[in-house]
């Protein structure tokens, strides 16, 4: 798909076929969420692919507006020991621009995705770390939940341009 038609079309999907996904899709979709800009090129994240269902319900248990069936949740974390010691807070960007990019390369290989908040709840942040034994030193950013739409999957392309959001001076 060419990519500002991606760009265009992305929208968040919630309902997934249990069709699997292909690992060299998988890994594609790694691939793009590492090619991400990052402050000082830091690349302060680690990326835990979920597809053990007993961790999958864990997670949707401890994720109050994020409770969906997908064959895989990708949970981008960030690293702490690669974060800017002066800037920590710029990680948050860091792991949004990936996050971005990991629902943009799903959309592009004909897949679904739902970018779902864990950063900045600090409940939901400890929920997650102790629903699948994230280790200390690695903090869940979101949990993004990835599939084959479903055939009743009801998402819809949003035309989200506002001429009136920009100030041209
Ligand atoms: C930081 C962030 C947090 C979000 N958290 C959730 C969430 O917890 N649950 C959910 O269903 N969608 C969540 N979304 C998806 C938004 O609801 C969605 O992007 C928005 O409604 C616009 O729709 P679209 O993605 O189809 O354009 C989140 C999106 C972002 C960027």
């Amino acid at each position: 798909m060419e990519a500002i038609e991606t760009i265009l079309t992305r929208k968040s999907v919630r309902q997934f076929s249990d069709k699997e996904i292909e690992e060299e899709k998988i890994e594609t979709i790694l691939k793009a969420a590492m090619a991400s800009p990052s402050a000082v090129n830091r690349q302060p994240w680690e990326f835990y692919v979920v597809k053990n269902k007993e961790y999958k319900e864990a997670i949707k248990k401890a994720m109050p507006f994020g409770k969906f069936d997908s064959p895989i949740i990708i949970i981008p974390c960030v690293k702490e020991s690669a974060t800017l010691p002066i800037n920590h807070d710029l990680c948050y960007c860091d792991l949004s621009a990936a996050s971005e990019n990991i629902l943009l390369a799903a959309h592009a290989l004909g897949l679904g995705a739902v970018w779902c908040a864990i950063y900045p709840g600090k409940d939901r942040i400890k929920a997650i770390k102790k629903a699948i034994n994230i280790p200390l030193g690695l903090t869940p950013f979101s949990a993004i939940y990835i599939g084959y739409p479903s055939e009743e999957d009801k998402s819809v392309i949003k035309d989200k341009y506002d001429i009136k959001k920009v100030r041209t001076i």
